[in-house]
Parts: structure tokens; sequence; C-alpha cells
């Protein structure tokens, strides 16, 4: 299910220099989104309050700025190794087309671990929930339980963590421009992705679309997911 850290980054917690979190990830590989995925946390809620984060990075002081705009303006890769990657995503209150680039109001899982926290800005809202995921593919129109979660806000210094082939959100357009950090990590097993429709009435959400079974081992293979379910969240759109 997905954990939430409310407001991790409390004025206990000093700011942290990305490069620390580097060093965390580095050497405890997997476990940092698995056994130690509280450390984790709050490590990544302290860079959340380094206020220097987004200009040192995205101006390329310590990273080649080449390698930092991936898929498109929204998105900036600030690190990345052959087993994690850290992101920096602009979430930006449209609406009309370019939710489409962001999955917004779209109900989905994801074939990756990802941790994020609120950097600046309100925050994206997001409804939370759970299925009993093994990894297996579900087919389409078929029926899954789920667990609702809530509703979440990524306000800055809160951090969500989401595990591959069980959790389930779909994001909202903030009201202000907001910009999270995340670390994903990449899966020694191979996840499928769905789109869903929740149903309102019921805990029960419907598999809309199916999209390819992947294994995510870096940032070409969660770009291809990704526009994969941009793809299907398109041609699955209400007319
Ligand atoms: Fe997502």
């Amino acid at each position: 299910m997905p954990r939430i850290w409310q407001a991790a980054g409390d004025a206990k917690s000093a700011p942290l220099q990305i490069s620390s979190l580097i060093d965390h990830l580095d050497s405890l590989a997997g476990a940092a989104l698995g056994s130690r995925l509280d450390e984790t946390a709050m490590l990544l809620a302290r860079v959340a309050q380094d206020r220097d984060c987004i200009p040192s990075a995205v101006l390329g002081l310590s990273i080649d700025p080449k390698k930092m705009l991936v898929d498109n303006a929204h998105v900036f890769v600030l690190h990345q190794t052959e087993r994690y990657l850290i992101r920096l995503v602009v979430w930006r209150p449209t609406t009309g087309v370019e939710d489409e680039a962001f999955l917004y109001e779209g109900a989905h899982d994801h074939n990756f671990d990802l941790m994020t926290v609120g950097y600046t800005g309100c925050g994206y809202l997001t409804d939370l929930y759970s299925y009993q995921g093994n990894g297996q593919s579900l087919s389409e129109r078929e029926t899954v339980s789920i667990n609702r979660h809530g509703r979440f806000q990524l306000a800055p210094g809160t951090v969500l963590f989401l595990s591959a082939g069980c959790d389930i959100h779909a994001q909202h357009a903030p009201d202000e421009v907001s910009v999270s950090i995340n670390i994903i990590c990449y899966s020694k097993k191979t996840f499928p992705q769905h789109l869903f429709e929740i149903q309102s009435d019921s805990d029960l959400a419907v598999v809309t679309a199916v999209l390819a079974s992947r294994e995510v081992h870096n940032e070409q293979d969660l770009m291809n997911s990704l526009e994969e379910a941009h793809r299907a969240r398109s041609a699955h759109q209400p007319p």
C-alpha cells in the first residue's frame, strides 16, 4: 500500500545536499526503497529543504546539462546510475490537452517503485488506492478489488512512496506550478502497467488498458513505459 510521510522534513531536519542522498542510494542499492525505506524518506525530505537543490542541478553546476532534459520540458534527470534515477518534475496547473503529458486524472499503477517529495508549490493532489497485485498482468476489462487510501497532497516536505504492481494513483493538476523530486529504483522483476477506471459506487476498479510488461533498467526503459501510458491514456479518453 502507499506510504506517506507527512511533513517529513520538519524544522528539526537540516537541509541536505543531493550528493548525500546519492551516497545513501549508492551504498544501499535496492534496500534504499526496501528495508531502509523510512531512512530514505527522511533523507529525501531533507533534500527538499535545500533551497539550492534545483538551481545547482538545473544550471548544471555539477551535472552535464545535456543529460538533464529527457522526455520533455517538465522532467529533468538530476542523477542516474545503472540502478536508480533521481528526477525533478514540474507539474503545471493546466487543463485540456496538456493534461495528457502529466497523466492527470487517469488512475494507473507503475512498473517501478517510486518515492517522491514535494519541493515547491502547493503540490498536486492524488487519490491513492491499492490492489492485490503480484506482478502478474491483469486483463483488459478485468475487475479488481481495491483498497482506498484517501487523497494526498504532495506539499513541500511530504513524501509519498508507491510500490510497483500494487499501488494505484490518479493525480489532479495543482492550483499552482509545483515541483517534486523523485527517486525511481529499477526493479529486477518485470511488472506490467495498467490504466484503471475507479468505480465510484464500490471498492472496485476496471482495467481499461494493459500496457506491455517491461523491465525498467534505465532511463530509456522508463521513458518508453511512460510514453506507452500516455498513448494508452489518449486512446481511452472519453469522447
Ligand atoms: Fe504515476
